[in-house]
């Protein structure tokens, strides 16, 4: 009888778990494991005129006829700038450990240099301080895409060097008025996707590219500027953590990091040249940015293919680079296959990064997608993708503390779902539970140190280019009625996922 009930309780257990967690939940992860969600100032901000904010180049992007898909800006986002206090509960509720939140650059510099406006420096003790109330830690990054719009009409921001100095300014003034509560910093949010989009194919701000005969940016140059921004950005993430070492790191005693975009390519064939074209594709992604940083140079397939168009580093810039990290974050969503371009047809249309690279890249191989699709047209679901990434991560940096920044998948907004419907995202749930099974595989099985995984986003939020029309959020976010908060089926299963076990 006992053996029976003993018996039928595991049964019920196991089914339990099951249905909440199949077979994973929080205690399946090490010890000290960290759980978050993600999200960005402009994204979710609003309130652009409020406080002395200055305007960003965002803002101008966002205000341009044509530049977001269903016509919408980011001027009020989901107005989490007012209502931070009750997104917080919810992460609370969640069981959530951390928050990761940008600052927005131009609410601390509204001129992105010279006086510091101390109405935005009380918006974001109040956000840190209210987050620690409730048990939540911060992880914050200080650059996540709003640029000051005065410093690009001052000196074209990013392509300037003069951006270093104002950039590192702008750093030391948060660690300074922060890092007494903040120990887990970003300098940037995935460079390589600002630098391609706004200066080699103008999708995002700036909006400057040369690509398809110039039909589509008035400015530009895509063989040269997104490498001069990129090498500024390296120098200013470099000036930054130099700064936190010297001034602040032994009191404050928090850690630097870099939140890396990095989709997965995997060699459309096993032929030779199809796998060399694959790792050049990633030199020209998470190598263009990492590399630097953990090994003072750029790979040597950018440095032989880029040329004299590839800036140079100096042996003190390289010095002050190489190492210049605590913490490697990762934004993986996708995977995509990548073969040797066999035509030259792409350099003398692009002449950009991508022809740089060699490389021919897609997310479909005969007629056949690599993963099912999420709403973004890049999105492909390919949970394994995550693990090969993470191990091809481990391999060439010497096993990293590695952090998902940002791990996520979008729907659509679309005005013919009930409101009921809309919370029933189990493509959602079904992702988080694959990426996450992939994550723990990687952790236990192969030995990568990861050490924090970040949903992005806990709200449908505004998605650059995409506006409105595509929702992230493990919150449905109701445009038409107040932006009321509705948690969605993934709210509900983090939530069991965080406190089963
Ligand atoms: C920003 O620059 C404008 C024009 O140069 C100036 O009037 C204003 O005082 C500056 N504001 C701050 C906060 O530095
Ligand atoms: C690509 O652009 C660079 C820089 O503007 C230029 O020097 C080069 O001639 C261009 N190449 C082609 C194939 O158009
Ligand atoms: C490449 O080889 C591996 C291992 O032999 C195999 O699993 C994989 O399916 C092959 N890939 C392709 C695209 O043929
Ligand atoms: C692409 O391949 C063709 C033919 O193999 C070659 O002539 C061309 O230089 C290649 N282009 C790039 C950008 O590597």
């Amino acid at each position: 009888m006992k053996m029976i009930v003993v018996l039928c309780l595991g049964i019920l257990l196991l089914v339990v778990h099951g249905c909440f967690g199949e077979g994973i939940n929080r205690k399946s992860f090490p010890d000290g494991f960290v759980f978050g969600t993600a999200s960005s100032a402009y994204q979710y901000e609003g309130a652009v005129k409020e406080d002395g904010r200055g305007p960003a180049i965002w803002d101008k992007f966002a205000h341009t006829f044509g530049k977001v898909t269903d016509f919408s800006n980011a001027d009020v986002a989901v107005d989490q700038y007012h209502l931070y206090e009750g997104d917080i509960q919810l992460m609370k509720d969640m069981g959530m450990d951390a928050y990761r939140f940008s600052i927005s650059w131009p609410r601390i510099f509204p001129n992105g240099s010279g006086e510091i406006n101390q109405a935005g420096i009380d918006h974001y003790n109040r956000l840190i301080n209210s987050l620690l109330a409730h048990g939540i830690e911060p992880y914050v990054t200080l650059y996540h895409w709003d640029l000051p719009q005065a410093l690009a009409d001052k000196y074209n921001g990013w392509l300037d060097t003069r951006i270093i100095n104002d950039f590192a300014t702008y750093a030391d003034t948060c660690f300074q008025k922060f890092g007494d509560r903040v120990k887990n910093w970003m300098t940037f949010n995935e460079p390589h996707t600002f630098t391609v989009q706004g200066y080699d194919v103008g999708l995002q701000a700036p909006g400057r590219c040369s690509i398809l005969l110039r039909l589509f940016c008035r400015a530009g140059n895509s063989a040269t500027e997104p490498y001069i921004v990129g090498h500024n950005v390296l120098l200013s993430h470099a000036a930054a953590f130099d700064i936190y070492k010297r001034k602040y790191k032994a009191k404050q005693n928090g850690r630097i990091g870099l939140a890396f975009d990095a989709i997965w390519y995997e060699p459309g064939t096993n032929k030779t040249e199809d796998i060399e074209a694959a790792q050049r594709v990633q030199d020209f992604q998470l190598g263009w940015f990492l590399d630097p940083i953990m090994f003072g140079d750029y790979p040597s397939s950018m440095k032989t293919r880029v040329g004299e168009r590839l800036p140079k580093f100096s042996k003190v810039q390289s010095a002050l680079l190489k190492g210049s990290l605590d913490f490697v974050g990762v934004n993986h969503y996708t995977t995509w296959y990548a073969w040797h371009n066999s035509t030259n047809i792409i350099g003398v249309l692009l002449n950009d990064s991508l022809s740089d690279s060699g490389s021919l890249t897609l997310p479909w191989k005969n007629g056949k997608a690599i993963g099912d699709r999420a709403n973004s047209i890049w999105l492909y679901i390919v949970p394994e993708g995550f693990r090969s990434l993470l191990n091809y991560i481990k391999n060439r940096y010497g096993n990293p503390l590695v952090i998902i920044t940002e791990n996520g998948m979008d729907d659509p907004n679309s005005p013919f779902i009930s409101l009921k419907d809309a919370l029933k995202d189990e493509k959602r749930v079904k992702y988080h539970i694959e990426y996450l099974r992939n994550l723990l595989a990687a952790i236990k099985e192969d030995g990568c140190n990861v050490k924090g995984y970040f949903a992005w986003s806990l709200l449908d939020n505004w998605e650059w280019g995409a506006g409105f029309s595509s929702r992230f959020g493990l919150f449905f976010v109701d445009y038409n009625d107040n932006l009321k908060r509705y948690a969605k089926n993934s709210a509900i299963w983090f939530k069991n996922f965080l406190n089963s076990g």
